[in-house]
């Protein structure tokens, strides 16, 4: 075992630092999970750009979205929580983004990084990013390229870099060659700024929160098959808006009941947006007893219970294209198949290297085999893993929880030895499954 101080899970997992996880018996009852991260940093973004006071319930309690607020606060929005939860925003109107004094320090979050150089680089504006050392050796070219083609200078395509902001920015067009919902959402925030009608075009979708929002803020989008036509100069109006809770937070907790056996939960208000629903659709492929239930809407976006039972699971073969509707969830999914009957081959996963670790080489400590970009998973057929050892997260939230779930039905206890990255998303992760545990 790696160093450190040993907490249980079941002492509190919220203390940073080394954990380990090993069963407890059934998960049961009715948990929340997180709102969902990716629409909070949307969300907030387009309200910093309203003429007004927006009010957003719901959302997301994680580090990735508090630095999204402090570069958001740095060029001059004025962002406070209420005594209730809920967050205010008062917007500084589309173009009016102030000259920030300090860098943005965004700390484990690529979203808050690529949607906030797509924001500067349209506004006659200079800010200066950094981030934490996983952060800094993922890729930025894939947003600072099509940036500088409108003129954006940008001083590196890894953090830190500079972004100065050219204003006026020409139109945007753009066909996205990788596809990612972070690009895409950094060119259209990008647009609204500029004169003119943007376009651009997804080889795959991705998920569409942004376009979605940016209906509700009143901006003129038009989206016809994989093309997005969005109007610059935007007048976006002050909405209130209550966020969905977090697709992929929700996988950890369903994958959990799935493999624990005699769990049944509840996950309540979940969004299930079809952009993000993937792993849903695999893991029911896989025999998973997951029902959505009460589906509604809430603020433009699909939301559901989901009710997960535990299942005798088998081994699928998850096809290349499905991955940019699931792309954070193979760490889980790889968890699941480690459960299953059978060897699951996920396919196409070359991106799972960019993530916030090398997430195919994270999953090896779960006999994962890459096979160029494929990754393979033997399964226990519903016998408990081995355990026994301890894995080294490297900054990696999901990792860290993926590898927790797989200790709750191990024959000797997994180690995290940094647990600490799971605030960047869910830092309730422990609590709610003390809470489904009975503790
Ligand atoms: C996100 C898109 C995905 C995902 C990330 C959040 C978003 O990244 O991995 O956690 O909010 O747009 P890519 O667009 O780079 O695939």
């Amino acid at each position: 075992m790696i160093g450190g101080r040993l907490a249980t899970w079941g002492a509190r997992c919220q203390s940073p630092g080394m954990m380990s996880f090993a069963p407890r018996g059934p998960l049961r009852g009715t948990a929340r999970v997180p709102g969902d991260k990716s629409i909070s940093h949307r969300a907030l973004i387009l309200a910093a750009l309203a003429v007004g006071r927006s009010r957003i319930e719901g959302l997301s309690d994680g580090g990735d979205v508090q630095a999204t607020i402090a570069a958001l606060q740095a060029m001059g929005a004025r962002i406070a929580q209420g005594a209730d939860g809920a967050w205010e925003i008062d917007g500084v109107g589309s173009g009016g983004l102030l000259q920030p004094e300090t860098p943005f320090s965004l700390g484990n979050s690529g979203t808050s990084a690529r949607l906030l150089m797509g924001l500067v680089a349209s506004h006659r504006i200079s800010a200066t990013f950094t981030g934490d050392a996983s952060l800094s050796r993922r890729p930025m070219a894939r947003v600072a390229d099509p940036l500088r083609r409108i003129g954006a200078r940008i001083d590196g395509d890894r953090l830190p870099l500079t972004v100065e902001g050219a204003c006026p920015a020409p139109p945007v067009h753009h066909r996205l060659e990788i596809p990612s919902a972070q690009v895409k959402s950094a060119l259209l925030l990008a647009a609204l700024n500029a004169p003119g009608t943007s376009e651009v075009i997804e080889s795959v979708p991705t998920r569409d929160h942004l376009e979605r929002l940016l209906r509700l803020f009143g901006a003129e989008i038009e989206i016809d098959g994989a093309r997005i036509a969005l109007r610059g100069e935007a007048e976006l109006r002050p909405q209130r808006i209550a966020i969905p809770g977090d697709a992929s937070a929700a996988a950890f907790l369903a994958v959990a009941a799935l493999v624990v056996p005699g769990s049944e939960i509840r996950i309540e208000g979940v969004g299930v947006n079809p952009g993000r629903t993937g792993i849903y659709e695999v893991l029911a492929e896989m025999g998973g007893d997951i029902v959505f239930e009460n589906r509604r809407d809430a603020g433009g976006e699909p939301v559901a219970d989901l009710v997960v039972r535990h299942s005798a699971l088998e081994a699928v073969e998850v096809p290349p294209q499905i991955a940019p509707r699931m792309i954070d969830e193979y760490p889980i999914l790889a968890v699941a198949a480690a459960f299953a009957a059978g060897t699951t081959r996920m396919r196409g996963l070359a991106e799972l290297r960019l993530k916030e670790s090398d997430r195919m080489a994270a999953m090896a400590p779960l006999g994962a085999l890459a096979e160029d970009d494929d990754l393979l998973v033997t399964g226990s057929g519903g016998e408990p893993i081995a355990g026994g050892f301890t894995i080294d997260p490297r900054l990696d939230h999901r990792v860290a929880m993926a590898f927790a779930v797989a200790g709750l039905h191990a024959r000797l206890p997994v180690g995290i030895a940094d647990m600490s990255p799971i605030a960047t998303s869910f830092p309730g992760f422990c609590a709610t499954l003390d809470g489904l545990a009975g503790a």
